[in-house]
């Protein structure tokens, strides 16, 4: 199932893992052994933590069981372009019964109306926007009523809905700030909140989607990558406490899937770019100059063209956590590169 960007992590994370069975070890025990230690009990430490890293990343790729998915109910958000459509059609080819959670059902967005040409009594097209309660309340009242007779409740959510920005902190306005939060951060919460009930009861998952940016950060990105900082620290605390109702919670972690989905459009950075220049006070502008400003638009404008445009390992990620037998805590669908980047980031004094 994980071919491709995760089968070459694990590949390179080996060729890491031999760097540290070997090169580690010998440069320890060196210095270990000017200074007249024991060097034996470095080197077998070292090759100790070298192999449950490797132990833990073989544990990803190996086969760990499946769920019989027919007729498990699931409720996706962010169903009117990129991931969630794509996710959509592949738990209902499972047999999973689908709720199609779309913001611009209501509009006539196009994603929906594709959506609802599927005819089949296993999928139904919500109108939710995941920043509107009374809207929530419907779509999980809609589901309730729904869900197959022959299940307990709504077997798992996944919250993929999400919205982006870009731009130094000192040129995102607070309000800013909260509109890409209302999305990624409270209508997690607010979804995962009101669709529990029922989770609960079938013993089921939440799937919640966070970011490469969910663990490191890179400059220009903090609207986004504080949303997605906060996801993780909620999804661990969700898993702490759903642990007694059998309920499992896990978080994706992408890495750059632009060109793939429609989170960045050129036209949008354009449109961020220049809503954000509009509002920018006139001291902030000065100092940090149109120059350097229109630059990191058009380094975003090129972004939106790179990274991975195969969707595929994002939505296995997606399936895997919502029905292998022990599903991860953590998905990485990512490069190679950003595996091992994320990895040292987070296990790593700050310095390196
Ligand atoms: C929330 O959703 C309801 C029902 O679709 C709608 O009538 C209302 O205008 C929405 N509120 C906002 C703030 O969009």
């Amino acid at each position: 199932m994980f071919t491709g960007e995760l089968g070459r992590s694990v590949f390179g994370a080996t060729v890491f893992t031999f760097v540290f069975a070997l090169g580690v070890p010998w440069i320890g025990s060196t210095i270990f052994y000017i200074l007249g230690l024991n060097y034996g009990c470095c080197t077998s430490t070292i090759a100790f933590f070298a192999t449950c890293f490797l132990a833990l990343l073989i544990f990803a790729v190996f086969p760990r069981g499946r769920l019989n998915p027919k007729d498990k109910a699931v409720l996706i958000t962010g169903c009117d372009s990129g991931f969630g459509p794509l996710l959509a059609k592949q738990l209902h080819a499972l047999g999973m019964h689908v709720f199609a959670g779309c913001l611009l059902k209501d509009k006539g967005g196009e994603g929906a109306k594709h959506l609802m040409k599927i005819q089949s009594s296993r999928f139904h097209v919500l109108q939710l926007d995941v920043t509107n309660d009374s809207e929530i309340k419907m779509a999980v009242q809609y589901i309730g009523m729904h869900i197959p007779p022959n299940q307990d409740g709504l077997w798992g959510i996944v919250n993929n809905a999400g919205a982006s920005a870009f731009g130094e902190i000192e040129w995102s306005s607070i309000d800013l700030y909260k509109k890409v939060a209302e999305v990624n951060l409270w209508g997690v919460i607010r979804c995962t909140q009101a669709c529990l009930p029922l989770i609960r009861r079938a013993k089921g998952r939440v799937v919640n989607m966070a970011s490469g940016f969910g663990r490191m950060i890179a400059g220009s990105r903090s609207v986004y990558g504080i949303t997605k900082w906060a996801v993780e620290g909620f999804s661990d605390c969700l898993r702490y406490e759903m642990r007694r109702w059998g309920v499992k919670v896990s978080i994706i972690e992408p890495g750059n899937y632009i060109a793939g989905t429609s989170i960045f459009t050129e036209d949008g950075v354009k449109k961020l770019g220049d809503s954000m220049w509009e509002k920018m006070p006139d001291n902030v502008k000065e100092d940090y100059g149109k120059k350097l400003f229109d630059l990191r638009v058009a380094e975003m404008q090129t972004y939106c063209s790179k990274g991975m445009d195969d969707l595929r390992p994002v939505l296995n990620a997606y399936e895997d956590a919502l029905l292998s037998r022990i599903p991860l805590i953590r998905y990485q669908p990512m490069e190679a590169y950003w595996t091992i980047r994320s990895f040292v980031f987070t296990h790593f004094p700050s310095f390196i």
